[in-house]
């Protein structure tokens, strides 16, 4: 790779130990991808912040890079951590979980990392403007940036995102680049889609056909008419879990789609089909469903002002969690939000979400809206699923 003086300088270990380490990863990666060189990154999103994933190991390797001088160059924020961090007990985490996640956090911090812990940076001041090279980690919001904001990043895991953030650089490879950008499949969705868990049942099969096919294709999908924030990151949440995808295009919705051509092969996605991948993610009864959770992705302030008028008066029956990022919490709190939620007996888990907390063996069965939640609540944890609307997992926690 060509490194520029200035380069060459953080690579020789001139401005610190950290900044040399994080160097090294980053011309590694470079070379392994065939990188002429490192681009400027102007954001950076960290994941793998919950003790429950990182263990002992991650977290001494943060606490050598926090002890080895590193500091953040450009504006850095976090993915979810394993708990709330204000709240923690009322969540039933263990004392021991929280004492090693609050070291966890505070690594981050003493390097400048700014603890968000969440994984909709974009809802919450870390939102890239189209054509921004940034180095982000979490693959929803990975695929989000990409593919709708038109802000260029590659799947980064976390020790390579934590070195672009102490050197504000990435090897230019992948995504960066105008060709890795070109659409090189056309899938044409045959259907009216309105609901977030209809968009997730969507990202579901598009991500298994592609996973079938052995191909990573660039998609330009047609026949979406409409789709809010809220749909499109259920939709980016699911297909970059089923599929590993980190960049779409959409007619008429995401910015790069109108310059671009839609490619002469076409897949074309049935009603029936996503009908019948959301029917697949629902293999509990209601009478088994023990727990139900919104907000995976996080929820966004709309979601949680439905929320409200939803359990306005009435009285859930089961643990139910509401996660998302802290200020978003902070503008329901100043609504009243949190006040109509909290008095049905839902509880906001902010900071944190219903996957990286550590709730293995505490429930049988989860009740969400999100395809990719219904995933890892059976891969990790090996909770039962059933996958509804918003409005009618809400309706669970009532019954
Ligand atoms: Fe976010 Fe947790 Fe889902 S990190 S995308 S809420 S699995």
């Amino acid at each position: 790779m060509q490194l520029t003086p200035f380069e060459q300088e953080l690579l020789d270990g001139q401005h610190g130990q950290a900044t040399r380490k994080a160097m090294e990863i980053l011309t590694a990666l470079g070379t392994i991808y065939n990188a002429r060189r490192m681009v400027p990154v102007s954001s950076v999103q960290i994941s793998g912040v919950s003790y429950a994933n990182l263990s002992e190991a991650g977290l001494q390797f943060l606490s050598e890079m926090a002890d080895g001088g590193g500091k953040t160059r450009v504006l850095t924020t976090l993915n979810p951590a394993g708990m709330d961090i204000e709240n923690w007990q009322a969540l039933g985490i263990d004392p021991d979980f929280a004492r090693d996640q609050e070291r966890v956090l505070d690594a981050f911090a003493r390097m400048g990392v700014i603890t968000t812990c969440s994984c909709t940076p974009y809802l919450s001041g870390n939102l890239p403007h189209f054509g921004e090279h940034i180095a982000w980690a979490e693959s929803s919001a990975v695929c989000y940036a990409n593919s709708v904001l038109g802000a260029r990043t590659n799947r980064e895991g976390g020790p390579s995102a934590l070195a672009a953030a102490l050197t504000g650089l990435t090897p230019e490879y992948g995504f960066h680049l105008n060709e890795n950008r070109l659409p090189t499949l056309t899938v044409h969705v045959s259907a009216d889609l309105h609901e977030t868990h209809q968009f997730g049942a969507l990202g579901k099969i598009m991500g298994e056909k592609f996973e079938q096919s052995g191909i990573k294709p660039v998609p330009y999908i047609t026949g979406i008419r409409e789709a809010s924030v809220e749909s499109l990151k259920s939709f980016c949440a699911s297909l970059a879990t089923y599929g590993g995808n980190a960049l779409f295009h959409m007619q008429g919705i995401t910015p790069e789609a109108a310059a671009l051509r839609a490619p002469e092969e076409t897949l074309t996605i049935h009603s029936e089909e996503i009908d019948q991948a959301a029917q697949s993610l629902t293999i509990a009864s209601s009478e088994e469903v023990d727990f139900v959770s919104l907000g995976c992705p996080h929820l966004s302030i709309r979601e949680i002002a439905r929320l409200a008028e939803l359990l306005k008066g009435k009285h859930v029956t089961k643990e139910f969690w509401i996660t998302t990022a802290r200020p978003t919490k902070q503008t329901a709190d100043r609504m009243g939000y949190t006040k109509i939620i909290e008095e049905s007996g839902a509880k906001f888990a902010t900071d944190t979400c219903c996957v990286v907390a550590p709730i293995k063996g505490r429930f049988h069965a989860l009740a969400t809206d999100s395809a990719k939640a219904c995933y890892y609540a059976y891969a990790k944890n090996r909770f039962k699923t059933v996958l509804k609307s918003f409005d009618e997992v809400v309706l669970e926690a009532l019954k």
